[in-house]
């Protein structure tokens, strides 16, 4: 059968929209070309659709398989925890484990704290910053995405005609908007005169990478910058590690940039595909959590995801890793330039570590306005057209690499970009 069918796939889907809005599980993924897919299964760095096609798979669950799938150590971890229960809402040796595990990784910080997505625990640093300051408004940056809660799905795919903040999704709290002061990214200069002129502010909130618009690295100097600024005027500065935490560098921007925030949050990769995130700070920040700020969560710190934790920073830190996903983020990186040059065709590809970002019709993305100016459209026909090719990509443009993916993948994965290029 050729992958340009996916009979079975749309008779779920067909099914599926009879008992689930849209036949997907989150929004987005009703918009997903040509239609929802659904999968059988995955193995290392190839996924299993329903019609039997296999594909190359740089989608990774949006991110948190970094492992790839099935990754032995991993599912080791996770089927010996799930006998013997998986969640007890009490402690367990897991909790001490992987919080030591993941401070090793962290060592400008003293504790962690245990939540389920990175829309919880961006909310929940938010409210560690409005404590710890007596302030409430906060600033985050043009294109970053910190989860898609009321106070923070701001600023990201919707502005009013002067960039200015409306609301991202019916149904949110007019209030929301007026907690927020949005800069553009990069722009230490509007930051400086924000935080000059509001005493408000209890934290800056951003994604250290701009990994969802772009994979934009921070221009030279300015997440220090930031960092002072926020020191100056007594404001908490949060990264957002959601993508780049445990992915460009084993202890994330952190380590990679050498800036210390006071909180960095945390999810994805972090439990190798299990629902997990984390808040890391100093222990002044986080125990007030044992000082009248609440955290909570019925399923924060089980068993289950965090044996998965476990085993997946155990073999993170294996040899090797980190430079094989910067020379495989490269190759990749460099392929798509590559197949880009062949065609003649104007585009633009990012790279850091395991994450690529590639875009039509702009000749860089080196701010959010480039990503913002690209060939979306384009882009979307393209990943049809490489699903056809036995390549799974997300709709956006960025790709991410896991431990599984050989060269011989990435080799393959650029003749495709190249076959379905030459024949748009
Ligand atoms: C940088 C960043 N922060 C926060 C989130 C929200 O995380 P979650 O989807 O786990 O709520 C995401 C999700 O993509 C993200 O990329």
């Amino acid at each position: 059968m050729s992958h340009a069918e996916w009979a079975e796939s749309r008779r779920m889907w067909e099914r599926a929209r009879r008992s689930l809005s849209g036949g997907v599980s989150t929004g987005l993924r009703a918009a997903a070309k040509p239609h929802p897919l659904f999968f059988s299964g995955g193995a290392g760095a190839t996924l299993t659709d329903v019609d039997g096609h296999v594909y190359i798979d740089y989608v990774l669950g949006w991110g948190p398989n970094i492992l790839g799938h099935g990754n032995p150590r991993l599912v080791a971890a996770v089927t010996d925890q799930i006998t013997r229960g998986a969640t007890y809402g009490a402690g367990h040796r897991f909790e001490i484990e992987a919080a030591e595990a993941l401070l090793a990784l962290y060592p400008d910080f003293d504790r962690v704290l245990w939540s389920n997505t990175g829309t919880e625990a961006n909310l929940a640093a938010l409210r560690i910053a409005r404590a710890a300051t007596g302030r409430q408004r906060f600033v985050k940056f043009t294109g970053h995405y910190h989860g898609w809660s009321d106070t923070m799905l701001l600023g990201y795919r919707r502005f009013a005609d002067d960039g200015g903040v409306v609301a991202e999704t019916r149904g949110q709290a007019p209030e929301a908007l007026a907690q927020l002061e949005l800069v553009p990214w990069g722009d230490a200069e509007s930051l400086r005169i924000v935080l000059e002129n509001s005493a408000d502010i209890a934290a800056v909130v951003l994604e250290p990478v701009l990994c969802n618009s772009g994979v934009i690295a921070p221009p030279p100097g300015f997440l220090e910058t930031v960092r002072e600024l926020c020191t100056a005027h007594g404001v908490v500065l949060v990264f957002d590690e959601v993508i780049t935490g445990l992915r460009i560098a084993r202890g994330g921007a952190v380590e990679r940039f050498g800036v210390v925030p006071d909180l960095v949050v945390l999810a994805k990769a972090i439990a190798g595909g299990l629902t997990l995130a984390a808040i890391v700070g100093s222990a002044e920040l986080l125990d007030l959590t044992q000082q009248g700020v609440t955290h909570a969560g019925t399923y924060n710190g089980n068993p289950l995801v965090l044996a998965a934790a476990v085993a997946t920073m155990a073999e993170l830190g294996e040899e090797g890793v980190y430079e094989d996903f910067e020379r495989r983020g490269a190759r990749l990186a460099d392929g798509l330039r590559g197949a880009l040059a062949a065609a003649g065709i104007v585009g633009a590809v990012n790279q850091m570590g395991p994450v690529v970002q590639f875009a039509f019709g702009v000749t860089q993305v080196s701010d959010t306005r480039d990503f913002f100016a690209a060939d979306q459209a384009r882009y979307d026909r393209l990943a049809v057209a490489l699903l056809a090719r036995g390549i799974y990509v997300m709709p956006g443009g960025r790709l991410y690499l896991s431990t599984a993916h050989t060269d011989e993948q990435i080799d393959a994965t650029i003749a495709a970009f190249v076959d379905a290029l030459a024949n748009e």
